[in-house]
């Protein structure tokens, strides 16, 4: 009963507030053809990271976990003409996929896909001594969180800010005897966040038609 509401609602909002885009509707669709796990953010919570993203002034965006290049394609279209976006994929296929809809949207000149290990990719970006990052969206495999976060911490500056998805689970962060190693992890980086003066956050609660979860989002002071 419950369940029906939450997504129920979450289609009512999205159709108020998230207009159709033909190019997410082609992601999604591109996403479906090929097979890749449907475990993309909801169009609601593309409109979060894009508002987000525009409230932080964001000019330089890096995510981790491209999948289909969704959530890519939301946050880059959150950009200024002259913002920069780099997107980090583990899985080859999915990068190719990733990448294919990003120059569908006409977006190439401004998002950037890498092929590789994330924590890899990370410290080249530190190397390369990229320039600070403003916004982050971490959306993969949750097991490395703690790992994900350190790099963006390195890659950031005060005002950056970091968003993690899956931060809830059905509430099972809450569970400090879990024996799922990605909700470890998350409960870890919670730890990190609340015993830091580095930084700040908060979880915003999400329902909807994927059920009960959350997303971390943390300020670097
Ligand atoms: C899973 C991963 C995600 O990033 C997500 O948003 C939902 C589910 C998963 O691995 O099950
Ligand atoms: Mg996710």
């Amino acid at each position: 009963m419950a369940a029906e509401i939450w997504s129920e609602t979450e289609e009512f909002l999205s159709g108020l507030l998230c207009p159709p885009d033909p190019d997410l509707a082609r992601t999604v669709h591109v996403s479906e053809q090929a097979d890749l796990p449907a475990i993309n953010i909801s169009a609601l919570q593309g409109k979060q990271l894009s508002l987000l993203a525009k409230m932080a002034g964001a000019r330089r965006i890096l995510e981790v976990g491209s999948l289909a290049g969704y959530s890519a394609l939301w946050l880059a279209k959150a950009l200024p003409p002259d913002g920069r976006m780099v997107t980090i994929e583990n899985n080859p296929v999915h990068a190719v996929v990733a990448a294919d809809n990003i120059r569908a949207a006409g977006l190439a000149d401004r998002v950037e896909v890498r092929v590789g290990n994330a924590a890899e990719q990370l410290a080249l970006l530190v190397a390369e001594q990229a320039d600070p990052f403003d916004f982050f969206f971490i959306d993969a495999d949750q097991h490395n969180n703690v790992t994900y976060f350190e790099g963006c911490l390195r890659l950031s500056r005060p005002g950056s800010v970091i968003v993690f998805d899956n931060a809830v689970r059905s509430g099972e962060v809450r569970n400090l005897e879990t024996s799922n190693g990605a909700v470890r992890a998350t409960q870890r980086v919670l730890e990190l966040v609340s015993g830091s003066d580095r930084v700040d956050g908060v979880v915003f609660q999400t329902v909807g038609r994927r059920g009960h979860d959350g997303m971390l989002v943390v300020r670097v002071r």
